[in-house]
């Protein structure tokens, strides 16, 4: 007998938005139903992604052509590479994912338009898109308090005006496909609200 297939639930919102938070607790209240969960994230811990990374703490700088190349890379390694995202969604696991490609177009659209890196990802979309993204909504002033008191190293996109920005291009990047599941969560509420909100929704 096949298992049903799993749910592909992704995460999204700017720097600081709490997403790492309610990933693990949404996990949490999954399995506590019996489900059985991974976790992940984009960029991922794999080959592509490490790369990323160091792009990310500025060890190196690439141009943001080959950055946005490299994310769509590590995705397709993600979803289809050996014990990827697919596999294991076949086998009836639920899969959270903090980050995937909305992020793409609300970082990258920073630096080139939101709709060609719409286009260069027409496959992954059609490979895997997501039965629910939850966007954790919360104004950039509220995210950059909250990673200054996180770390002192700040990463390439945390500034409270690049933030503004990236949270207007998610905006403009969901208002494009009307059809795919998309439920925005109050994020400047309480850590137990905001992790009931989404439970409900899930
Ligand atoms: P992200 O993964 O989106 O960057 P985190 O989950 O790491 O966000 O949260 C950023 C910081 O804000 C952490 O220090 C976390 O403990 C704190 N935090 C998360 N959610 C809330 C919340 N609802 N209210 C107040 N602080 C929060
Ligand atoms: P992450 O560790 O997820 O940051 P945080 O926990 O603060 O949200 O860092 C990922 C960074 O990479 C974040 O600044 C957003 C950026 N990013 C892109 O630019 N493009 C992408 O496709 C993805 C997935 C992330």
């Amino acid at each position: 007998m096949t298992s049903p297939r799993g749910r592909f639930i992704v995460f999204e919102g700017i720097d600081g938005s709490g997403k790492s938070t309610q990933v693990e607790m949404l996990a949490e209240y999954l399995r506590s139903q019996g489900r059985e969960v991974h976790v992940t994230r984009q960029p991922s811990d794999r080959f592509v992604g490490k790369a990323i990374r160091k792009v990310l703490s500025r060890e190196v700088s690439i141009p943001p052509q080959a950055l946005a190349g490299l994310f769509l890379a590590d995705r397709y390694d993600h979803i289809i590479g050996e014990d990827g995202l697919l596999s294991k969604l076949d086998a009836g696991i639920d899969v959270i994912c903090d980050r995937y490609f909305w992020s793409s177009f609300a970082y990258h659209g920073l630096d080139m338009e939101i709709q060609f890196v719409i286009d260069i990802h027409k496959e992954i979309f059609d490979l895997l898109t997501p039965d629910i993204t939850l966007f954790i909504d919360i104004l950039p002033e509220v995210s950059i308090q909250r990673i200054a008191s996180r770390s002192e190293q700040r990463d390439l996109f945390e500034k409270e005006s690049i933030l503004s920005d990236v949270r207007q291009n998610y905006l403009a990047a969901f208002a494009k496909f009307p059809d795919v599941n998309i439920q925005t969560v109050d994020g400047s509420k309480s850590v137990e609200e905001v992790s009931k909100d989404i439970c409900t929704l899930v």
